[in-house]
């Protein structure tokens, strides 16, 4: 008698490698009372027919109806939470000028919890319906606000990682929205660091708090220093921007007479639980420094397209070993959706690959090698993510936790354009990559329960 909490039967895509797409047609899904896939089994294993035999018509057993696919839930490796509430404003400015006529402005409104509780719901409840299981979020300045953020991904079943940002060079900050001074800030931070991890005990999924200096132009030293020190003491993940633009990484170059990654490793915050969003200027020391030290990369194709003056070389940097996810950066990049942004980081690479200056011969454009494909994109989504946060999600396989997203094909309102029920399943998941909206996102599952259906 096996004994499992619940069993799905389904077809279901996973990658097989950084450009393989696993095909999984009709297997069962064993997951077990802690939410972890415990057995996948193929139909011409002799214990598929055992299960079913044993599970069918029981309420735990979940056969998926025709047209609907399991995918690994999505992992959003980069986030400002706040931002939320500029989404799809100000794109066309400058980060520097971005930063500080916009996005100081409302990050400075989230001392009040009111309304921070009111965006903060909102923007967790859109990223379960649009298939992000995790993200790893920056909250604001402020400690309170930023406790909330993770109460709400706690209680609506996300698998949240929240930093409250340290912001606290006054030359660099507006008196309105920054940390008191970097010992206030250091305080507040543990203090922020103990009270997620006592919460994550009352969740079956996880919370966790991560150390997030803004990036290096916010923060002074000292708070540097000190975050790097509270990061290994408590074993927390870690988090900032990364040579971002010209201007961020001209910055730094000035401050420091080296690259943000030498910077940051000075101070103690590349470590295994690092991601570093954007790095779209990393040298090749830079990106070897990433892969030995175990720093990965939140790659932000849309905000990147708005604000870096760039396009990041993720095939060269893949083939240096580094781990890479995806982030959507709202509001840098206007839109929750991790399916929008893979589709981007193919039409960004695509475009790095070609070039763009129509003036010039063709063999003078573009950087060779640039490419990748939706296989990669995914990838970048789902198990990328999962690797870059040293967590056991992103992939449908045996260990790893049962976050899911149940699409449907057929969903009204939008269904995907397949005419041939003969359909190959490899051209099923290519059509998901590219229409799948929250109208088919039936449902999504975070550590083996059900957290969103439509
Ligand atoms: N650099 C520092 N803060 C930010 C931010 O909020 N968004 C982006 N894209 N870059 C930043
Ligand atoms: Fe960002």
């Amino acid at each position: 008698m096996n004994d499992y909490s619940r069993i799905f039967l389904g077809t279901a895509f996973t990658s097989q490698s950084k450009t393989e797409i696993q095909i999984l047609k009709d297997y069962l899904f064993c997951i077990d009372e802690n939410g972890m896939i415990q057995n996948v089994v193929a139909p011409e294993e002799k214990l598929y027919t055992t299960l079913i035999y044993e599970y069918k018509g029981k309420d735990n057993f979940y056969r998926l109806p025709e047209g609907q696919y399991i995918l690994p839930g999505f992992v959003d490796l980069h986030i400002h939470a706040p931002q939320w509430a500029q989404s799809g404003t100000a794109l066309d400015l400058p980060l520097y000028e971005w930063l500080h006529t916009y996005t100081f402005p409302l990050e400075s409104k989230f001392h009040d919890l009111a309304f921070a509780r009111e965006v903060y719901n909102d923007l967790v409840t859109t990223l379960l319906a649009n298939g992000t299981t995790t993200a790893l979020y920056f909250a604001t300045v402020h400690k309170e606000a930023s406790f909330l953020l993770a109460e709400i991904c706690a209680q609506k079943g996300q698998r949240g990682l929240v930093g409250k940002v340290v912001a606290d060079d006054p030359e660099q900050n507006p008196d309105y929205y920054r940390d008191l001074d970097a010992k206030t800030a250091l305080v507040e931070t543990e203090e922020f660091i103990l009270d997620v991890k006592k919460l994550a005990k009352s969740t079956k999924q996880g919370v966790y708090p991560v150390v997030t200096p803004r990036f290096i132009p916010s923060c002074s030293d000292e708070a540097l220093q000190g975050l790097g020190e509270l990061a290994a003491k408590h074993n927390t993940h870690v988090q900032s921007h990364c040579s971002e633009s010209d201007w961020e990484h001209g910055y730094v170059k000035e401050r420091f007479h080296k690259n943000d990654a030498f910077a940051l490793q000075d101070f103690g915050l590349l470590r295994e639980k690092s991601v570093m969003a954007h790095c779209n200027y990393l040298e090749d020391k830079d990106v070897d420094l990433f892969a030995q030290t175990g720093t990965a990369i939140g790659h932000c194709p849309l905000s990147n397209a708005y604000f870096a003056n760039g396009v990041i070389p993720i095939s060269r940097f893949h083939s240096k070993g580094v781990d890479i996810g995806l982030g959507t950066d709202i509001s840098a990049g206007a839109t929750p959706s991790l399916y929008d942004n893979a589709k981007q980081a193919v039409v960004s690479s695509r475009m790095l690959e070609d070039g763009v200056d129509t003036s010039l011969p063709p063999e003078k454009r573009g950087v060779a090698g640039s490419r990748i494909t939706i296989n990669e994109a995914f990838y970048l989504a789902t198990a990328g993510g999962g690797e870059s946060l040293s967590l056991p999600v992103g992939r449908l396989e045996k260990n790893y936790a049962w976050d899911v997203q149940i699409v449907d094909t057929q969903a009204k309102g939008n269904r995907l354009p397949i005419f041939d029920e003969k359909e190959e399943l490899y051209d099923v998941f290519q059509k998901m990559m590219y229409h799948v909206k929250p109208v088919n996102i039936r449902e999504v599952w975070v550590q083996g329960e059900k957290v969103h259906s439509n």
